[in-house]
């Protein structure tokens, strides 16, 4: 078993990923990859490079495999997000549903253009298809989904988180 604190890891998490690897056989780390991902990406809101060397030497692995996941799925931010970071789906399920005009809904009712943010938001960006087609149109707050998405609930999502 790996040293409790390593890098830039805190100790906590380096001891929840050792947790982690006791599940898999001796020897077999690359199942820790995202277990170790969500945990620094729940602490630092966002994946820093340093933060995916520390994790392949953490685990005795390769940087590439590590930022191959990390670039791979969509639920990891290699980039620094927005209080709250919304991305839309334009996807063809949710284009033949409206997500044209939700996305510009989203632009006018919030006042920013896909890649800009405010305070509180952040339309970081339209996004290929997060697997949610038969909730189409849906969009992603901080990771949640909203499938169904219509004006009226827009309005109330916004009106929630502005309230929180
Ligand atoms: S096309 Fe939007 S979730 Fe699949």
């Amino acid at each position: 078993m790996n040293d409790n604190t390593f890098y830039n890891i805190p100790s906590e998490i380096c001891t929840k990923i050792n947790e982690w690897l006791l599940k898999f056989p001796d020897g077999k780390k690359k199942p820790a990859i995202i277990f170790a991902l969500h945990q620094i990406q729940k602490e630092n809101k966002f994946i820093k490079k340093t933060h995916i060397n520390s994790i392949a030497k953490f685990l005795g692995i390769n940087e590439i495999d590590v930022y191959e996941v990390a670039a791979f799925y969509s639920m990891f931010e290699l980039d620094k997000v927005g209080k709250h970071t919304i991305s839309v789906c334009t996807n063809v399920s949710c284009m033949l549903n409206g997500s044209d005009e939700i996305l510009s809904y989203l632009e006018e009712k919030l006042d920013l253009k896909v890649g800009t943010s405010s305070d509180k938001f952040f339309l970081k960006d339209e996004r290929e298809c997060l697997a949610a087609c038969c909730g189409a149109p849906m969009m992603q707050v901080n990771h949640k989904y909203y499938e169904n998405l219509t004006k009226e609930k827009i309005d109330e999502i916004i009106r929630d988180i502005d309230n929180e």
